[in-house]
């Protein structure tokens, strides 16, 4: 039994000519899979908490060095997809070139960036969700709305919003990559458009003097109830751990490959294309946000204290643009359904391919005799998805899709160097400029915002890596399709 086992890199282009699933997707619909997958609550959210406790108006360098962490991880994933074309992502690549248990811990710690992702995206729809319905004066009883432990009140409860949008993006799902595509096009013109508005419109609200000092003197501030490092140079990189999860969703696309018409080009053009659109829009969204507001005026314990948790909506009302508020609460809600529907199209595809390896069921690779779409493996992801979302309070772990997110990135720049050193002569439709330079700096940054992550959401995601271990060694070395040819 071999644990570092390599899955021969032409045993890829093999599979990928087996494959049955629809090349239905073109360069333009993967990019905008990619901006799909990344605009979603973060930049409405996280901005506000990234501002107060971290960075000040230098929110706008979080968003840089953070933006630089994915491109630089963005680069390796690319020169990847473009010689191994097949949906699996940093899973299939680190089996082409670290090793099985590499690959397989891997794709393990992706559960926690997609399917743990997909909760955190669920139960923030479902709050946007009533905000809109707020805005209209209707009201969901509470108990539809709260998870058991969250409800205060006597007998059942439920997160009923959140169960009930990904079951509707399952059947999405199920029925055809297509038409989830199409209906994605839609919403990222929509969101795209909401974040144009916010910074066009909140860029005639701006006053100068609240730049001012642009990177606050390193202090420390009081949050809940501790006393925490902020501002600074350090405060701009642990903003930027902190807003890291406004960026999750481009490595969604490296997913999509086997139902790409030319994965080997469009893959890599949609990564780092969707990539670069939303880091321009970021920082633009930043430095309006703190030039229209002082970055103190997010204090949770201020006026408002909701200010924090709905930055933008806030910044609009001092501005004295209420009615802007039913547009970023509409853009969030609408936009928030392509996320969900592309974190758990990613889910779904990298459970394909492990399942294809043999390294969990084979039930997680049948197809749909019409449709071509892995159904079974959709609706378990559904229906699990469903719901925790639905009954578990879920809404602090983003930290945890993050922490699953950075670990792929930095193996994914490590593989991309080993396989140059290793097989230098491989067919590379795209290669990573200043290799290992642009690698090393890859692997540096996003070790660095991985450590900077809140300590919970790594002791927790270690926990579920040492699990990812266990069910390795018990079920998973012993059905590889690479150990055990014979099956
Ligand atoms: N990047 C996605 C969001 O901000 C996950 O919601």
């Amino acid at each position: 039994m071999n644990l570092f086992i390599k899955k021969p890199i032409e045993s890829f282009e093999s599979d990928m000519k087996k494959s049955e699933l629809k090349r239905v997707l073109g360069k333009w619909s993967l990019t905008a899979i990619g901006i799909g997958a990344i605009i979603g609550g973060g930049i409405f959210v996280l901005t506000g908490t990234g501002a107060y406790y971290h960075a000040g108006p230098a929110l706008a360098l979080s968003f840089v060095f953070a933006g630089i962490a994915c491109v630089f991880a963005a680069l390796c994933y690319s020169e990847f997809a473009s010689m191994i074309p097949v949906e699996g992502s940093a899973y299939a690549y680190a089996y082409g070139t670290i090793g099985e248990l590499f690959a397989w811990i891997i794709g393990w710690g992706l559960i926690l960036e997609y399917a743990m992702g997909s909760m955190t995206v669920a139960v923030s729809w479902s709050g946007y969700f009533n905000k809109l319905l707020h805005l209209f004066n209707l009201e969901l009883p509470l108990y539809l709305t709260q998870d058991p432990s969250s409800y205060t009140g006597n007998g059942f409860s439920m997160n009923l919003p959140a169960t009930l949008i990904v079951l509707l993006v399952t059947a999405l799902l199920v029925k055809g990559t297509k038409e989830a595509a199409k209906a994605n096009n839609i919403i990222v013109i929509m969101k795209v458009t909401a974040v144009l508005f916010v910074i066009v419109a909140g860029a005639f609200c701006i006053h100068v003097s609240n730049w001012h000092p642009f990177i606050p003197e390193a202090t420390t501030i009081i949050r809940e109830g501790k006393s925490v490092d902020a501002y600074g140079w350090s405060g701009v990189f642990s903003g930027a751990a902190a807003i890291f999860f406004a960026y999750v969703g481009f490595d969604a696309v490296s997913t999509q490959a086997g139902e790409a018409i030319n994965p080997k080009k469009d893959v890599p053009f949609a990564i780092v294309a969707s990539l670069l659109v939303c880091t321009v829009l970021y920082i633009l969204v930043s430095l309006v946000l703190t030039g229209m507001i002082n970055y103190t005026d997010f204090n949770p314990n201020g006026s408002y204290p909701d200010a924090i948790k709905a930055p933008v909506a806030y910044a609009f009302q001092i501005a004295g643009m209420n009615w802007a508020s039913y547009i970023i609460t509409i853009a969030a809600t609408v936009g928030l359904i392509s996320v969900l529907m592309v974190m758990m199209l990613g889910q779904s595809r990298i459970f394909l391919g492990m399942s294809k390896d043999g390294l969990i069921p084979k039930f997680f690779s049948d197809l749909h005799s019409t449709n071509k779409t892995p159904y079974k493996n959709t609706i378990f992801i559904g229906v699990v998805i469903a719901l925790v979302a639905g009954f578990t309070p879920i809404s602090t772990l983003a930290d945890m899709t993050s922490f699953g997110t950075l670990f792929a990135f930095t193996m994914v720049c490590v593989a991309v160097w080993l396989l140059r050193v290793r097989e230098p002569n491989l067919q590379r439709n795209f290669k990573v400029p200043a290799l290992p330079v642009i690698a090393i700096l890859g692997i540096l940054i996003n070790t660095v915002l991985m450590y900077k992550l809140s300590e919970d959401a790594k002791k927790l995601s270690a926990a579920w890596l040492a699990i990812g271990f266990v069910v390795y060694f018990l079920y998973s070395r012993h059905h590889s399709k690479l150990n055990n040819p014979k099956h």
